[in-house]
Parts: structure tokens; C-alpha cells; sequence
């Protein structure tokens, strides 16, 4: 069944509402759920799906003379068999088609038209300038490689630069929506799945996993999942992102490592792997901008443009997850998976602790916080760190965030440390302190004395199960 993705789904039917014809991009990390929303857009529509494999123009235009008829060919005259002896009579005819009634024409894997037939996207941009005005055709294209799909609708240079309407990045599942697609399908403690989405993410691929490998435990199911000699997710970094990288992906691959092993700034990400400094530099310029898949992260109370206490983090859960856990232990996965998984398991806590704290971040976004802050998030300096901030010009929020079990009198201690560290701060206004913890004894006896105080029952929100309908 499918689930969410509203504002997505919304935001397609403004477009689909406008006059004329549009050109919309759809593009996102490989299983985020592209054609699943595609589709879904394309259920009560008239439209057509052509996914572009990477076969002979030919063998694609016959598949796709085959979806014409299924779907459209009652709307033309019957001695009219749709044949096509190119991409650009098809598309020619399609522009044609819509000037009657509105049409959507989806192109799966848009990027496989470079193998397929480069020239392509040059014809592509003169039937679309020609025809466009007078047709009615909602053109999506869809694209599976991030760093491509930029390249042929973002670079001056490129023959559809300039031709797209709408460019959406589709993202993986937030933590809270993540929970209530795997709870419509499997019981899981939110414990447990705090766990599981530290290494899944919100993929809704990976998510789908979690009822068939999840046998009332978190580790099991990780087992299962990444170090078994079976286990599906073990290639998968591997398959997602080596042809995203192409040639160079090995120098990509360590970086990514590296960060996931907490190398996180030019200098420690040189020193790791021995890479020249600027070389690095080159690198984490295109894994953030180009590629996406890293993120800079700067103190809150910090101007991110003018800083230099940058450092990056992998922003998918997943990739972060598979670096940190397989990629890192390719060869002696090979050779001892138990051995490997013996370590894992002493590690993982303190990996959970640190989506933890991202999740209390966004948590604590969504708060009713009694005043609107200007910045959310994490702030450091030297060997301290606060793991959320929350301020305006008047207010100042802290929180502590752990991912352990506290007792009244464990609380009280995290809040004391809290408040000695507030001190470093350069931060005016009145100061409120909290702790957000896995779970946590006398939240109400916390909340007496004016402190704020949360657990994963609280952070989990539970949330009625309504998928979208
Ligand atoms: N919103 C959703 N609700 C329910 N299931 C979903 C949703 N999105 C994706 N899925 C499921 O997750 C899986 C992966 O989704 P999908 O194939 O659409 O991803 P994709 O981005 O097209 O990936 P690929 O790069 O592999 O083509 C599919 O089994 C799909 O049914
Ligand atoms: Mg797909």
C-alpha cells in the first residue's frame, strides 16, 4: 500500500493543474521511491510510464508503442497504429496528442537516454521549445543518479539547461513517518526501531525489510540484514553509489569512510586517508554540492557562511550506517562475519546515541517551545558540545540528550553539566535547560522545578496509523 508523501503528491497536482504544457524533474538516491510515486501520481490519470532501459532505441520505442495502445490508442482513430521509427517521432506525437487533452509522460531512469542515444536531449530541447506552448503534456523525468540528473538539467553547457518547471529532490522518510510505515505492517517497541532506523534510514525499500527480518530484536534483524554471508543489504552501498561516482569512486568511497568513522574535517579526512589536503578539499566540495551526500555542519551559534569550524557528516542514515559498519569491514566480513558482528555490537550504542541526538534536534523543532527560534541544533567548542540549542534574541534552550535509561538522580547530574557548560556559550537571554532521554524517571517532578524533560514515549509522539488514502 502506498504511504505519505503528500506534500510531493500535492505539489505534482498544482502543476498538473496549470494550463499548458510543464517539464517537472524528479530526482533521488536510488530506492527513495521514485517510481512508487510516480505511479501512484499516475493512478488516476491519463499517462503514460516508460522506464528508459539501457537497450537499443528500437527495442525501447517497441515496449513503448505497446503502453501507448494500452493506455491512449482509444483516443485515436482506429486505422491508426501507433509505430515509431525514433525517439523524436514519439515524443513529436506526444506534444501532438496533448494539445487535445492533457497527458503525462513519465521517463523513468530519464539519465540512461545518454547511453541510449545522446543526441537525445538536444532534440528533446527543440521539440519542447516548438511544440510546448500550444500542447498539453506534464513531462516528468526521473533520475536515479544525483550527480547526472544535475549535470543534464543544471550545466549551462546542456542541451535542457534552462527547460525544467519544477526540480524536486525526493528524500527518504523522516523519523516519525519511518515508524508509522513499518508499524503498519509489523509490531515494533519504538526502542527497537530507534535502533533499526539508525541503520535503514527512512528508505522505504530498506524499511520493507524490517517485517520479514525482525524477530523481536533489533540486532537480529541487523544481523540478518548486513553481515550474514546471505545478507541483501551487504553489496548495497556498494550498488547504489559506484555508478553514481564512475571511475573515481574509489577517492569518494574513502572520504565517505572516513567521515563515517569520525574524520570529520579536511584536515583528519587527509590525514586518514593520505590524501593531499586540497584534493580533500575538491572532494567534500563536490560530495556536498554535486552529489549531496555529505552535509557541513557548523556550531549553531556560528554564521555558516563566514565560520571556518566546518566540519561534515554523511547525510543519508543508511550510507552512514554502511560505511561505518560494513564498508569499513569489507575484507574481514569476508573472513569472519561473526567476528566483525561481535565488535559491531559493542559499538552500536554509542552510533544510536548520535541518530538520537539528530532525531531529539528535529524533535525539539517541533515543539511548542513558547517562542519562535531563529536556530535549532548542535553547538561545540573544543571538547565540549550541547547536543540541542534552541534560541531567539531572548531565549536560550539546552538540552541534553542520551540514549540510556536515567534515574531521577542520573537527570539532575546531566542537567547540573548542562548548566556548567551553558557558561561557555555566547549566547544572551533567559536560559531553560532539558534533557531528552531514552527513558527517563520523574519528568514530573523535572518539569515542577522548571526544567524540561522528555523520553522516547514523548519524542515518538504516538501518532494516529492513517496512511494517505
Ligand atoms: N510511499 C511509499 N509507500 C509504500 N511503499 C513505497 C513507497 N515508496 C517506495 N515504496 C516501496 O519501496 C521500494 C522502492 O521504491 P521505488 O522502486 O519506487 O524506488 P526508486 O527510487 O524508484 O528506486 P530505484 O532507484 O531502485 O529505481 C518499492 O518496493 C516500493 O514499493
Ligand atoms: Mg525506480
Amino acid at each position: 500500500m502506498f504511504y505519505d508523501r503528500e506534500r510531493e503528491l500535492e505539489k505534482f497536482k498544482e502543476v498538473y493543474s496549470f494550463p499548458g504544457s510543464s517539464f517537472l524533474v524528479i530526482y533521488g538516491r536510488r530506492r527513495v521511491g521514485k517510481t512508487a510515486l510516480v505511479k501512484e501520481f499516475l493512478s488516476d490519470k491519463l499517462g503514460l510510464y516508460f522506464f528508459v532501459g539501457e537497450k537499443d532505441e528500437a527495442l525501447l520505442l517497441e515496449e513503448y508503442s505497446r503502453e501507448i495502445e494500452e493506455k491512449i490508442s482509444r483516443y485515436l482513430p482506429s486505422y491508426l497504429k501507433p509505430k515509431f521509427g525514433s525517439l523524436e517521432e514519439l515524443v513529436g506525437f506526444l506534444l501532438d496528442f496533448s494539445r487535445e487533452r492533457k497527458l503525462v509522460v513519465v521517463f523513468d531512469e530519464f539519465q540512461n537516454f545518454r547511453t541510449v542515444k545522446p543526441s537525445f536531449f538536444s532534440s528533446l530541447q527543440r521539440l519542447w521549445d516548438e511544440k510546448k506552448e500550444t500542447s498539453n503534456l506534464m513531462l516528468i523525468a526521473v533520475g536515479s543518479y544525483v550527480g547526472m540528473i544535475k549535470r543534464i538539467f543544471m550545466d549551462r553547457k546542456e542541451p535542457l539547461f534552462g527547460r525544467v518547471d519544477e526540480l524536486v529532490k525526493l528524500r527518504p522518510f523522516d523519523f516519525w513517518t519511518s515508524f508509522d510505515f513499518v508499524r503498519s505492517q509489523v509490531s515494533v517497541p519504538p526502542r527497537d526501531f530507534v535502533e533499526l532506523y539508525s541503520a535503514l534510514g527512512g528508505m522505504p525499500r530498506y524499511l520493507l525489510y524490517v517485517p520479514r527480518y525482525y524477530k523481536g530484536g533489533s540486532l537480529g534483524a541487523l544481523w540478518g540484514l548486513f553481515f550474514d554471508e546471505f545478507a541483501p543489504l551487504r553489496e548495497e552501498g556498494l550498488n547504489v553509489l559506484k555508478l553514481e561516482f564512475g571511475r573515481f569512486y574509489r577517492a569518494h568511497f574513502s572520504i565517505l569512510e572516513a567521515v563515517s568513522l569520525g574524520y570529520v574535517t579536511p584536515k583528519e579526512i587527509s590525514d586518514k586517508t593520505g590524501m593531499k589536503l586540497l584534493t580533500v578539499g575538491k572532494y567534500l566540495s563536490e560530495l556536498t554540492n554535486h552529489f549531496e551526500y555529505l552535509k557541513r555542519e557548523v556550531p549553531v551559534t556560528e554564521n555558516p557562511l563566514k565560520t571556518r569550524k566546518v566540519i561534515y557528516r554523511i547525510s543519508d542514515e543508511f550510507f552512514n550506517f554502511w560505511f561505518r559498519f560494513v564498508y569499513h569491514n569489507y575484507t574481514a566480513l569476508e573472513e569472519d562475519p561473526e567476528r566483525v558482528f561481535e565488535r559491531f555490537r559493542a559499538e552500536f550504542p554509542a552510533f544510536v546515541g548520535k541518530t538520537y541526538k539528530r532525531i531529539a534536534v528535529d524533535f525539539v523543532r517541533g515543539l511548542d517551545l513558547g517562542f519562535e527560534p531563529e536556530r535549532v541544533g548542535r553547538w561545540w567548542y573544543r571538547g565540549e558540545e550541547i547536543d540541542v540549542v534552541a534560541y531567539d534574541r531572548k531565549n536560550v534552550l539546552l538540552f541534553e540528550v542520551k540514549w540510556k535509561d536515567l534515574s531521577l538522580r542520573d537527570a539532575r547530574k546531566v542537567l547540573k553539566s548542562l548548566e556548567r557548560k551553558a557558561e561557555l556559550l555566547p549566547l544572551k537571554g533567559d536560559y531553560q535547560f532539558g534533557v531528552i532521554a531514552r527513558e527517563l524517571e520523574g519528568k514530573e517532578e523535572l518539569g515542577e522545578e522548571g526544567f524540561l524533560a522528555f523520553d522516547l514515549n514523548d519524542v515518538i509522539r504516538p501518532r494516529p496509523l492513517s496512511p494517505s488514502p
